[in-house]
């Protein structure tokens, strides 16, 4: 039965489709409004307007709900391992056997980036925040693979450069670590899996030498499940947009590391961390800081709490808080920050300024801990990030570019200056 909301503007009544999403989500098609009223809506932030239609994730952020594909987050994160979460995001089903090996070893194949890389991470200065070189590492791999700059690819050479793409990032993150350390670049292995490849270029000196910890390895495949896709968040909203233009996928995937990069997204890690040994130097004292964050004269914020969507609790946050538990009792590490955490969590849970405003930790409260745990340095956290948000990236932009979506082109309402006329700069 089609439904209908009226809109009444000016001395006439108006019909707006209202549309059921496959969760009985509810949206008023707005996408005649213009033609027919003249007018545009304005949502600064976009905080009620859905800019596609996706079949990728599923969120409901009052009842703290994640689902990638239909299948609850908990359940992936539980019984899945990053690369086949992977390919549930990118081709819509869980593979079965034979397709999962094709899809890995297509990737592990790929996993080598041109020597000429090491010699753009070689230019870098020693300090450089890895995010800046991984944005401009990934874009500039369709300088190598200029057959990428072509929208009218047949399928089979998109899904090479996807491949390609998951590949490399995780050797160029990768490098980008061992360029802030100075140590030489690590190589591929491919004999290992996705994740302890990526742990043995990060930490491995030697390969023959180099074990990864099971553990460590379960740990990171839960975050990188755990961050692999969240809707039309910030990044991916850029990605979806920027391909959009028919530009090259990884100008569109740079573009959402660029975004991904605001402490306000997937900054945030970084800022916990940040944020904890600032109050651990400051004595400890996490009253005056939740203090300081519920004062509105101070720019104090607790980093890791609240969420645009999640408006009750992070599922993500729940899953990840048990991991960072047992990574930390395996690995035996007693970190004081973590103390801290565990206190601002307990006092700002209680504290009704965050209660009223429904702020909950969010996954990034603990990822960082984790990541800490195991030896990954705080500016790397972003990229870590960067790497679990890689296969939804991705999955946006194919549906995007399957869908036929038209170039994202939002209007606005202008409030600057009527028509003057120029002043010569001598009567101004
Ligand atoms: N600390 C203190 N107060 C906060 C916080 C916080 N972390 N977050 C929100 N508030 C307050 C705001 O001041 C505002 O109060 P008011 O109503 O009295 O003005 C109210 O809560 C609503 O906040 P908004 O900023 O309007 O909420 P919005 O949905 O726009 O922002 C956001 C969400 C950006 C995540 C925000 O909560 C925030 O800045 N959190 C800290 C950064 C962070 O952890 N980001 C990671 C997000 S998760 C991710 O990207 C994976």
């Amino acid at each position: 039965m089609s439904q209908f909301a009226e809109l009444k503007y000016g001395d006439k009544i108006y019909q707006l489709p209202v549309l059921v999403g496959s969760e009985n989500e509810v949206a008023l098609d707005i996408s005649k409004l213009r033609d027919d009223t003249g007018l545009i809506t304005l949502d600064i932030g976009y905080k009620n307007t859905g800019a596609t239609k996706s079949a990728i994730t599923f969120i409901d952020g009052e009842t703290g709900i994640l689902r990638y594909r239909g299948y609850p987050i908990e359940q992936l994160a539980e019984h899945s391992n990053f690369m086949e979460v992977s390919y549930l995001l990118i081709y819509g089903e869980l593979p079965t056997e034979s397709q999962l090996e094709a899809f890995t070893n297509s990737i592990t194949r790929r996993t080598l980036v041109h020597e000429n890389i090491k010699k753009f991470l070689d230019a870098y200065p020693s300090d450089v925040h890895p995010m800046g070189v991984l944005l401009a590492v990934v874009s500039s791999l369709s300088s190598f693979y200029p057959n990428s700059l072509n929208p009218n690819r047949k399928p089979e050479e998109v899904d090479r450069t996807i491949h390609r793409l998951i590949a490399k990032t995780a050797t160029i993150a990768a490098w980008t670590y061992k360029k802030s350390m100075g140590h030489p670049y690590m190589y591929p292995n491919n004999k290992l899996d996705y994740v302890s490849n990526f742990l043995n270029m990060m930490f491995g000196m030697r390969t023959e030498d180099y074990q990864t910890d099971p553990v460590v390895v379960d740990a990171l495949n839960k975050l990188l499940i755990l961050h692999a896709d969240h809707e039309q968040n910030c990044s991916a909203s850029t990605v979806r947009i920027v391909g959009s233009s028919k530009a090259n996928i990884y100008s569109a995937v740079a573009s959402g590391i660029a975004a991904l990069w605001g402490p306000l997204h997937g900054g945030a890690n970084q800022e916990v961390i940040e944020m904890l040994e600032l109050i651990k130097a400051d004595g400890g004292n996490t009253k005056k800081y939740i203090e300081k964050a519920k004062d509105k004269n101070d720019n104090f914020r607790l980093m890791g709490f609240g969420h645009r969507v999640y408006k009750n609790f992070d599922p993500r946050a729940k899953i990840i808080k048990t991991a960072c538990d047992s990574v930390l009792n395996k690995l035996g590490i007693h970190d004081e920050v973590l103390d801290i955490a565990k206190e601002l969590e307990e006092a700002a849970l209680n504290d009704p300024y965050f209660i009223e405003r429904k702020l909950y930790p969010n996954v990034d409260f603990y990822s960082g801990i984790i990541y800490r745990a195991i030896g990954i340095p705080t500016n790397m956290f972003t990229v870590m990030f960067a790497l679990g948000r890689l296969p939804g990236w991705i999955a946006q932009w194919k549906e995007m570019r399957e869908s036929n979506e038209p170039i994202g082109r939002p209007r606005q309402l202008y409030v600057g200056e009527p028509l003057r006329d120029y002043v010569s700069i001598a009567k101004r």
